[in-house]
């Protein structure tokens, strides 16, 4: 998705936009470009492809500059051309902006009928031509007056999302933007005001944030922020304090950010139960998990939306969350709930899992099922995420800042939190007893120290890439919770190596899939020592009888399922509640390990982006 950065105040070089814009590279992005506003006028650059493209035309921008607005763009329309990459002019307006102006074409017919030359093929170009005419039919107040009423009256006209960062050539000491479903956040420092599509593109600026809502328009001057509602109406925000650092966004002397995350693992974990759980008595701390809110003893049922991997974390702690606390679990595509008839009323929990907080998909299923009276949960990775803020509650995963486009240390943190609301929901419904949650606590104390002597695998993984980069083809299969780590394996394979893999419920090969098995299929079989281990053999044997290659993962201890497989990933024993975390750190090596054979993006795949904040 599109990256938005803005600065106003003392000054600001050419640099600070290009270093800001690349700690937005994660959101993925074909092409670039900065404007800065002097006394002398704006000065615009531009280019196609990577910053590196951009960094190239830094000496034709200003020295430094009191208002400025950067942007990546992920092309959505018109294709990744220098032509098209934002900002775009029009008059005195200059303009760039995150998300799809779903009206454009009627709003570009209008304007061309007025006189308005369309130089790209861009929709937030009409914007630019919009703002402009309508601050040009403005003919009272000072040019900052008209600039705020000719945003009201364009946001008004708009239909679809859009985060903006606007300058005026006519208001040299001021920045403004308007932000309608697509994330934007607002930084302060002395002096200082920022505005961002994310918190990790200012961290080095200011640790002093807040989150835009849908429906507002800022207006920001040096060291001064002004809220307002679309409807003119002041809105005041404090801002909160985020506890990131710039440490935590730069690789730490690993080549790629995915490898980085991936080991941390463990930490993610740690953090995510740190102060959640009480050890001696095994009680869940609601409060701290963000929970104490929600009507945990009265709910009849709980619903899960989400995507990708976090529909995958979810699908796993459905089988977790029902056997602990007894209470029907629905895991949906969020895509697929959001158009579905809502069966939702107040004894129904939906909980919303997004690492980003920002997706659309999942933003539009959790409003509605808010709307049709549900209560709400935020299982989220990003503070103050605008999925948090349209949930009753939020609870936090802990991961850190993930840069990667491939999630994984975040799936670690929301199988743990999501597992934390299954033991929640025990201790309040009294499905489990004291006993019962100590023990379960002390499993999950475990996991950060076992996920760490799987992370001792990697090299044995990476000799293994070397025997599997090449394949077209690859299946995954697992039963009971693993069948869920063999989708979130496949899907890893899939978006980063570009390989096709496909993951099926283990049980489901003889009705059809076991189709596709022959001497040129390999397949991985998540076979650790579970309640499904014994037909889950059955099915290994039965690929073997048809000539499949079986790489199987299962504990290490295991020799049976050694001899039987050609190629085997021995994890360390674990207790069978906690087996998905430790089967699934393999699998993210493995994906990891052949995506840098075959030599694609880690960290930055082809056609993906972070966070898909367009429907
Ligand atoms: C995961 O590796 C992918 N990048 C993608 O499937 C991602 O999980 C999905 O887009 C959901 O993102 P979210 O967790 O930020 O909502």
């Amino acid at each position: 998705m599109c990256g938005v950065i803005g600065y106003v105040g003392a000054g600001a070089t050419p640099s600070f936009f290009l270093n800001a814009l690349r700690r937005l590279e994660y959101r993925g992005y074909d092409s670039a470009g900065i404007a800065m506003l002097t006394q002398d006028g704006v000065v615009i650059q531009r280019a196609e492809g990577k910053l590196s493209q951009l960094e190239r035309k830094l000496d034709k921008l200003p020295a430094t500059a009191k208002v400025g607005i950067g942007h990546t763009r992920w092309a959505t329309h018109g294709k990744p051309t220098e032509n098209n990459a934002h900002p775009h002019r029009s008059g005195p307006i200059v303009l760039l902006h995150n998300g799809i102006i779903e009206n454009y074409r009627q709003l570009k017919e209008m304007l061309v009928v007025k006189g308005y030359e369309f130089l790209s093929e861009t929709d937030t170009e009409v914007a630019a031509h919009l703002l402009h005419h309508e601050y040009k039919n403005l003919t009272s107040g000072t040019p900052e007056q008209r600039m705020r009423e000719a945003l009201r009256v364009v946001v008004r006209q708009l239909k679809g999302a859009f985060a903006f960062g606007i300058i005026c050539l006519e208001t040299p000491e001021v920045l403004y933007s308007a932000k309608l479903g697509s994330p934007l956040v607002i930084g302060q420092a002395d002096g200082e005001s920022f505005l961002a599509s994310g918190i990790t593109a200012l961290v080095e600026h200011t640790r002093q944030f807040l989150v835009v809502e849908d429906g507002e328009i800022v207006v920001l001057k040096a060291g001064q922020i002004e809220i307002e509602s679309f409807d003119g109406k002041p809105v005041v925000r404090p801002f909160s304090r985020v506890e990131w650092s710039v440490a935590m966004m730069e690789k730490g002397g690993y080549r790629h950010f995915m490898l980085k995350e991936i080991h941390e693992h463990p930490l993610a974990i740690a953090q995510t139960l740190s102060g959640r759980v009480q050890r001696d008595s095994g009680s869940i701390n609601l409060a701290d998990l963000g929970v104490g809110s929600l009507p945990l003893k009265t709910l009849k049922r709980v619903q899960i939306v989400a995507c990708g991997t976090s529909f995958y974390a979810a699908s796993l702690s459905k089988y977790f969350i029902e056997s602990v606390a007894r209470i029907p679990v629905e895991v949906d595509l969020a895509s697929e709930y959001r158009y579905r008839a809502s069966t939702v009323d107040e004894n129904t929990l939906v909980v919303a899992v997004s690492q980003s907080g920002e997706t659309a998909d999942t933003l539009q299923a959790i409003k509605s099922a808010r709307a049709a009276g549900a209560q709400t949960l935020a299982v989220v990775n990003v503070p103050g995420s605008t999925i948090a803020h349209a949930c009753h509650a939020e609870s936090l995963t802990k991961a850190g800042p993930e840069i990667g486009v491939a999630s994984t240390k975040a799936f670690a943190a929301q199988l743990t939190a999501l597992y934390l609301v299954g033991l929640a929901l025990a201790q309040e419904r009294e499905t489990l007893n004291q006993a019962e949650l100590r023990f379960y606590v002390d499993e999950f104390v475990k996991i950060p120290s076992l996920v760490e002597k799987c992370l001792g695998l990697s090299e044995s993984i990476e000799r293994l890439a070397n025997r599997y980069h090449q394949l077209s083809s690859l299946l995954f299969i697992g039963r009971g919770p693993q069948w869920p780590v063999a989708l979130e394996g496949s899907l890893k394979l899939k978006e980063l190596s570009y390989i096709h893999a496909e993951a099926y419920a283990a049980g489901e090969l003889k009705h059809g899939p076991i189709a596709l098995i022959d001497e040129n299929m390999s397949v991985v079989c998540l076979a650790p020592r579970d309640a499904y281990y014994e037909k889950t053999l059955s099915n290994i044997e039965e690929i073997k009888a048809r000539g499949g290659r079986i790489l199987a993962v299962g504990q290490e201890n295991d020799a049976q399922l050694q001899e039987l497989a050609d190629d085997f990933i021995g994890i360390p024993e674990c207790s069978e509640a906690i087996l998905p975390f430790i089967t699934t750190v393999p699998l993210h090596l493995f994906a990891y390990w052949i995506a840098v054979r075959k030599g694609t993006d880690v960290d930055q795949p082809r056609n993906l982006a972070k966070s898909v904040t367009v429907e």
